[in-house]
């Protein structure tokens, strides 16, 4: 027997457990003092009422001999595409039900739907950014090339910055971690850029419900052409407070014909669907009603965003983010490197971030704080942080 010797080439743990497991460490220790985590983007509001109340009924049905359901239709129930469908062409962008396929979140799929690509495809990846891309990626034994997201660039790279042929980009935009968003004429650059090299984009929609700017794209598929080199991923995890929940949506255009019945056949193999109690939960996410609920709580988090942001400006700390995105990307005081930044803060003020240069190299030097957390807790370690260096 051989093993996938690729997994070798990986860091020893995936970023958020090597976070996790210092701050057990730290309490333990430290049982007396109060740890607030601004760590990993996990959302603390509760599911919205309409969400609950539809998860209710569902559960009812299952319960009865009449309305109980076994294994569900393969991409989804249609109530749901079609619910996604008509969220997408409000934006002006028409899918066809065949081409959305329902998921448990973006993570998953957005690994899984390597399984469609040969191992020798070269790979883009951004960096700094979410370090799922690359660790699927390395598991695979793919090669691996790095877009420089940096201050220059307002962390957006471009295509005409890319010296080598590749075959696979990813674009995560609303960007994690950085919170930087492509216009649309950007992504129209990507678009033609890939359609020119015969690549495909790997659109990561996660936090488009965080982009307040109207003019912004929320998804690739508002940019012309993209529905032949383009699929995006995105999920419920953020817009609607589903991280433990778990549903997403991933959208394999009927343009890219191989692709989309490629997709079909993995996931029939290797995934027996969400729950239906679930995806009724989804189903409301979209309603008015839903839609009304859950932009309360993305406000929520928005004005924690902008606590986060005037304690900031009053230490005089270089950031950006949080606008049209949960995340708040700092630079380390004092040229401190990410991870002796985070031993500070979490020796000096109990405030757990994540360290920049877990997203990539070009990382090194930042900090990310998510503006997941209640009111209370933020408001609490902005007093801290500004205690800590707001004379400075
Ligand atoms: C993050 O903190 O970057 C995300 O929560 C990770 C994820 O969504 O899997």
């Amino acid at each position: 027997m051989n093993i996938n010797k690729n997994y070798l080439n990986l860091e020893q743990s995936y970023l958020f457990s090597t976070v996790a497991k210092k701050v057990v460490d730290y309490c333990a220790k430290n049982p007396d003092k109060k740890i607030i985590r601004m760590g990993i983007g996990d959302v603390t509001l509760p599911l919205c009422k309409t969400v609950v109340q539809a998860m209710h009924k569902a559960v009812d049905e299952m319960g009865i001999q009449e309305t109980f359901r076994g294994y569900g239709p393969e991409q989804g129930y249609e109530f749901l595409q079609n619910a996604i469908k008509r969220y997408y062409k409000k934006r002006n962008v028409e899918l066809a039900i065949s081409e959305i396929f329902i998921s448990d979140g973006a993570k998953s799929d957005l690994g899984n739907i390597l399984d469609l690509f040969s191992t020798d495809n070269v790979v883009l990846v951004p960096d700094p950014v979410y370090p799922v891309y690359v660790d699927t990626n390395i598991m695979a034994g793919r090669k691996v090339l790095f877009a420089n997201a940096n201050s220059n660039n307002g962390f957006l790279p471009m295509p005409d910055e890319i010296s080598q042929k590749v075959d696979i980009i990813y674009i995560c935009s609303p960007n994690n971690p950085t919170g930087a968003v492509y216009n649309k004429e950007q992504l129209d650059a990507w678009v033609k850029y890939a359609q020119k090299s015969n690549s495909i984009i790997l659109f990561d929609a996660a936090y488009e419900s965080f982009i307040s700017d109207e003019k912004l794209p929320r998804s690739i598929f508002e940019i012309d052409g993209a529905k032949d080199c383009a699929i995006e991923f995105c999920s419920l995890s953020k817009t609607a407070g589903f991280t433990g929940t778990r549903c997403g949506y991933t959208i394999v255009p009927n343009e890219l014909e191989n692709l989309n019945k490629f997709w079909l056949r993995r996931q029939t193999t290797k995934f027996n669907g969400v729950p239906y109690i679930i995806q009724r939960g989804a189903e409301s996410v979209f309603s008015e009603e839903g839609q009304k609920e859950i932009r309360e709580n993305i406000e929520y988090y928005k004005e924690n965003a902008k606590i986060i942001s005037k304690t900031l400006d009053r230490c005089k700390i270089w950031y950006t983010g949080g606008k049209h995105s949960p995340y708040i990307w700092l630079k380390c005081p004092e040229n401190r490197t990410s991870w002796e930044f985070f031993d500070y803060l979490l020796e000096k003020i109990q405030v757990v971030g994540t360290p920049g240069s877990g997203f990539g190299k070009n990382g090194e030097g930042y900090f990310r704080l998510t503006s997941f957390n209640s009111r209370e807790n933020t408001v609490e370690a902005m007093q801290r942080f500004e205690s800590l260096f707001g004379t400075k």
